[in-house]
């Protein structure tokens, strides 16, 4: 293995107590990294599938529970048609790729956005990955595809409109517990920690409901490059922050 590679020494300084529950990542600038290598931004996508492979493989291996990975928003169908049908054949050939690997790792496929939107060979390869791992229990991998906050926000506003106008909702009795019941991530933890590479500083439609309270990390580096070392080292650095959740540091520190 390459020196580069190696990453032992950062796996030593993780404090088993501060654990983040949920990571959340927005796979960012694959077409950055194809035109500096004056490649078609496919292959930057392609490259971007090996970085998730990695990551992946990484998060089993530090045990966490949940990782949610940002593929494509809803904001994405603006992008040139043959990117768009490129990305949904990278889709479902990653899903084909991965199962038997999910299996052996225990990994459980999660989806998060709108399946109704997604061409129907998308869904199918997503239905089937998703039944092929359902009974895995080691770790949850969200992948969003067709996400938007806003999308998932409004497809929840609309369902409990529905069970109010049936009855089954009282409007006093909506609370931020029931609406997260509605959301996409039902039942699943908060993301702790989002980190976004490329370089740019923001959220982009991603988890804006869950991500309330996470730390955020961004890094210059490319997706494409995100190696395993850039996992540990963004949780390392998560691990060294304060989270205060409204409260004061001394309130905190007394527990
Ligand atoms: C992320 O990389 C992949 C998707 C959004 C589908 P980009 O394709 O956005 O890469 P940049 O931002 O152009 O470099
Ligand atoms: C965010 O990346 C979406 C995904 C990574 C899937 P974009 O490249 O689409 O985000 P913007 O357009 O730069 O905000
Ligand atoms: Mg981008």
């Amino acid at each position: 293995m390459a020196l580069s590679e190696q990453y032992q020494d950062l796996l030593a300084q993780i404090d088993p107590a501060k654990m983040p529950r949920h990571i959340a990542v927005i796979m960012d600038g694959n077409g950055r990294w194809a035109k500096a290598r004056n490649l078609p931004r496919t292959a930057g996508h392609k490259a971007g599938a090996e970085a998730l492979r990695r990551t992946v493989e990484i998060c089993r291996e530090i045990e966490l529970p949940v990782l949610s990975v940002y593929a494509f928003s809803t904001e994405n169908w603006l992008r040139p048609l043959e990117e768009v049908r490129f990305l949904m054949r990278l889709f479902i050939e990653y899903l084909h790729n991965e199962v038997a690997l999910m299996n052996r790792q225990q990994i459980r496929l999660g989806f998060l956005g709108d399946k109704d939107g997604l061409p129907p060979a998308v869904r199918g390869a997503l239905d089937e990955a998703q039944a092929a791992t359902a009974a895995n229990k080691r770790m949850l991998l969200n992948i969003a595809v067709n996400y938007g906050g806003r999308d998932e926000l409004t497809r929840a506003v609309r369902k409990i409109a529905a069970a109010a106008a049936q009855g089954g909702v009282v409007p006093a009795e909506i609370s931020e517990q029931l609406i997260g019941d509605y959301l996409d991530t039902a039942h699943e933890a908060d993301p702790d920690l989002i980190i976004r590479p490329s370089g740019e500083l923001r959220i982009s439609n991603f988890l804006l409901w869950q991500g309330a309270y996470a730390e955020l990390y961004f890094t210059q580096t490319l997706w494409p490059d995100f190696t395993k070392r850039d996992l540990l080292t963004a949780l390392l650095d998560y691990q060294g922050r304060r989270r205060r959740f409204g409260q004061t540091q001394e309130q905190i520190s007394k527990d």
